[in-house]
């Protein structure tokens, strides 16, 4: 009696177990591929390289891409998923209508790992979280493992990106709001908007700033930038968000305090004062521990939920869900 009740127990708290695991979800892993797809890490940092090579804004844009795709119900390469009949998805959405790009260079990297990994192995979001940070450390920034294990989502909402990405018209306060809803913290915000250490924006972004914010825009900047972005029309004129958009470093920081932020929301960060000016200061003095803490809260943004075990799908075409 007390034996097979003990036996009761043991296999209850086994159960237990299996239950409270499948409830926590399958978690991330870096050697997630290493059995299945040994070499599909080097394949992509070759093809992300290679694309670089060819245009070196594309890091940025492969940066974002992953952004984007995280902050529209976590990173499951939703925004990656072409319009049907059924189903408007994210491409169209405000933040992204011609403006996100690199989906062609996800492309082909998919395909790539679908021949060197015989078969329909690696996900679509997996992709994108390596190749930001294959992007990142191309341009200079410090490496670090990303985990892996991520599935892809089977359906996307342009109704999702419209409201879960930030507006570059945002206050201080509201672009936390969107940072906290996405569990990430005051501190988050401002190291990863160092991702803007890369890229471009086109002119209707910043015209705003441009012109009634003349308060907090540096003067000598002002004026380089309005013979590119007038008043009226070039709407798609594009201006550099630092003063290094192909290195990965802190001048974007150095930017915030003189005034020359293209974005609104960033020339927020350091306005409001505070701890978020306390922070742009700091890692303005400190390229090192930008470095750092911009690839650690990178892996945070990569980890916000995935789907992972028997949640979605490993996409064949990135563009399209699996036919059944
Ligand atoms: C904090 C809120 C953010 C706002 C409001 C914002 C807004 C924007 C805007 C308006 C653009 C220009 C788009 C265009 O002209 O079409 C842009 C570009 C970019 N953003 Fe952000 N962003 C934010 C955060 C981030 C984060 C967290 C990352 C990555 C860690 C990021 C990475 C980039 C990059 C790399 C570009 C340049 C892309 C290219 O040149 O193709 N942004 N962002
Ligand atoms: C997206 O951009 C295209 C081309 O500029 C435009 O025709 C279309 O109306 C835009 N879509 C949305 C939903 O705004
Ligand atoms: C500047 O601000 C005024 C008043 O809010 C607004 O009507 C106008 O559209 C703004 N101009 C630009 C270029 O954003």
């Amino acid at each position: 009696m007390a034996a097979s009740s003990r036996m009761g127990l043991s296999v209850y708290l086994a159960i237990m177990a299996a239950v409270l695991a499948s409830a926590l979800g399958a978690e991330l892993t870096a050697d997630y591929y290493s059995e299945t797809c040994p070499q599909a890490l080097t394949t992509i940092k070759l093809l992300v390289g290679a694309a670089i090579l060819r245009e070196p804004r594309m890091g940025a844009s492969l940066v974002r891409l992953h952004f984007h795709d995280c902050f529209v119900n976590g990173c499951d390469g939703s925004i990656l998923l072409d319009d049907t009949d059924d189903m408007v998805g994210e491409k169209t959405a405000k933040p992204n209508n011609n403006s996100v790009r690199g989906y062609d260079v996800i492309d082909t990297i998919k395909s790539a790992v679908n021949t060197i990994c015989l078969g329909n192995v690696v996900s679509c979001a997996d992709i994108l979280a390596v190749a930001a940070r294959d992007s990142i450390v191309a341009l200079g920034g410090t490496s670090y493992d990303v985990l892996l294990g991520r599935r892809d989502a089977t359906t996307a909402s342009m109704d999702d990106a419209n409201n879960d990405i930030p507006t570059p018209f945002m206050d201080l306060p509201a672009l936390q709001d969107s940072f906290e809803s996405h569990g990430l913290s005051l501190h988050d915000l401002v190291v990863l908007s160092g991702g803007h250490t890369l890229g471009y924006s086109r002119c209707l972004f910043f015209r705003g700033r441009l012109y009634n914010e003349t308060g907090t825009l540096d003067p000598a900047y002002a004026g380089s930038l309005d013979e590119r972005c007038p008043l009226t029309g070039d709407d798609d004129a594009l201006s550099a968000l630092d003063d290094t958009p192909t290195t990965v470093d802190a001048d974007y920081y150095q930017g915030l305090m003189q005034g020359r932020a293209l974005l609104h929301s960033d020339q927020q960060l350091y306005q409001a004062g505070g701890a978020a000016g306390d922070l742009v200061e700091y890692y303005a003095e400190n390229p090192t521990k930008f470095w750092e803490d911009f690839g650690a809260a990178m892996l945070k943004l990569g980890s916000l939920s995935p789907l992972t075990a028997d949640e979605g799908e490993v996409r064949e075409n990135c563009r399209v869900v699996n036919q059944v």
